[in-house]
C-alpha cells in the first residue's frame, strides 16, 4: 500500500510538493509575538519513523514549533508539510478527571473496535487492568502512560512530544524512556521530541536538533556505538557539545550551583543498579 502523501497545515500555506518519504518538512516558519520575532526560520525535515529530539532553553520557542506543527498555531508563517495522522503528548496528561482510563483512550474514536484497541494500547504502556480507574487515582507516571496509549491507539504517523516526562520524578523518567524506545520500535511513528534534558535526547533520538535565537543551530545525528550509556566516554562527549551549544555551562549544570566550579566533573562509573540497566537500548 502506498504512504499517504504528507499534507500541509491547515493553518499555513499550503502547496503541492509531496513527499511520502518525510512525515514533516518545515521550511522558513517564522513566529513573532509582538515585537517579538520567537522564530525567525526554521528550516526541518523529519522522515517517516525517525525520532528528533529538539533541545532548547526555555523560552527558545520549542512548543512554539510543536504546535505549529500540531496545526494549532494561526499566527506561524512558512511552509510546512505534516503528516496528516498525528497527535501530541505534553507534560500534562491532560485526562478528562470524570472519564475513566479506557474512555480517556478512546475518547472521540468512532471505530466500533476502539474500545478494544484501547485495552490493547493500555497493556501495552502496561497499564492492564486499569481500564476502570478513574484519572485522579493514577501516579504521575502512569496518568502519562495513559497520555501515551490515548496518542498510540490513533496510530499516528508523526507522534509531537512537549517535554512528557518533565513533570516525573528521574526513576519514573528512565522507565518511560525504555518503555517509548519498545513503542517506537513496534509503531515506527516519526517524533519530534521536545526536551531542554540534553541525557533523554541522547538517550532517545536518533538525531539532535538545538534551538537558539529563533534557528536551528546544531542538528547532529546520534551515532553512538552498542548500547547508550549515560557513563560512556562517547555520551559524554555528545553530552558536552551539546551544553555548549545551548551555552550551559556543564560543571554548574551537573552540581546545581551558579558559581564557577573548578573541575569538569562528570561522573563516571560503571552500571550498577537495574535503573541504569534500563538505559541500555
Ligand atoms: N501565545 C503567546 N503569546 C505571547 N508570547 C508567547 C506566546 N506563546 C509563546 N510566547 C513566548 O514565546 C517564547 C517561546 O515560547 P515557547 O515556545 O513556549 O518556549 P519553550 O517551549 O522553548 O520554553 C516565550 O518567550 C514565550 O513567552
Ligand atoms: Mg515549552
Amino acid at each position: 500500500m502506498a504512504t499517504p502523501p504528507v499534507t500541509a497545515v491547515p493553518s499555513v500555506e499550503a502547496a503541492t510538493r509531496t513527499a511520502p518519504d518525510r512525515a514533516v518538512i518545515v521550511r522558513h516558519l517564522r513566529r513573532s509575538f509582538g515585537m517579538r520575532d520567537v522564530l525567525r526560520g526554521i528550516d526541518l525535515e523529519i522522515r517517516r519513523g525517525e525520532f528528533v529530539a529538539l533541545l532548547g532553553r526555555s523560552g527558545s520557542g520549542k512548543s512554539t514549533i510543536l504546535r505549529a506543527l500540531a496545526g494549532l498555531d494561526r499566527g506561524a508563517s512558512g511552509e510546512l508539510f505534516v503528516a496528516a495522522s498525528r497527535t501530541v503528548v505534553y507534560q500534562e496528561p491532560r485526562l478528562l478527571p470524570w472519564a475513566k482510563v479506557l474512555e480517556n483512550v478512546i475518547l472521540g474514536l468512532r471505530d466500533p473496535d476502539a474500545a478494544n484497541r484501547g485495552r490493547q494500547a493500555l497493556a501495552e504502556v502496561g497499564l492492564e487492568g486499569h481500564e476502570s480507574d478513574w484519572p485522579k487515582t493514577l501516579s504521575g507516571g502512569e496518568a502519562q502512560r495513559v497520555a501515551l496509549a490515548r496518542a498510540l491507539v490513533r496510530h499516528p504517523d508523526l507522534l509531537l512530544l512537549d517535554e512528557p516526562f518533565g513533570a516525573l520524578d528521574a526513576l519514573t523518567r528512565i522507565r518511560m524512556h525504555a518503555l517509548v524506545v519498545k513503542l517506537c520500535r513496534r509503531h515506527h511513528p516519526a517524533v519530534l521530541l521536545v526536551t531542554h534534558d540534553v541525557d533523554e535526547a541522547i538517550v532517545l533520538a536518533d538525531r539532535v536538533l538545538v534551538l537558539a535565537d529563533g534557528r536551528v543551530s546544531l542538528d547532529t545525528p546520534v551515532r553512538l556505538e552498542g548500547p547508550r550509556v549515560r557513563s560512556s566516554p562517547e555520551f559524554g562527549r555528545l553530552r558536552s557539545r551539546l551544553f555548549h551549544e545551548l551555552g550551559v555551562d556543564e560543571a554548574t549544570e551537573a552540581t546545581g550551583v551558579d558559581e564557577p566550579v573548578p573541575t569538569l566533573s562528570i561522573p563516571t562509573r560503571p552500571l550498577t543498579t537495574a535503573t541504569e540497566q534500563e538505559t541500555l537500548l
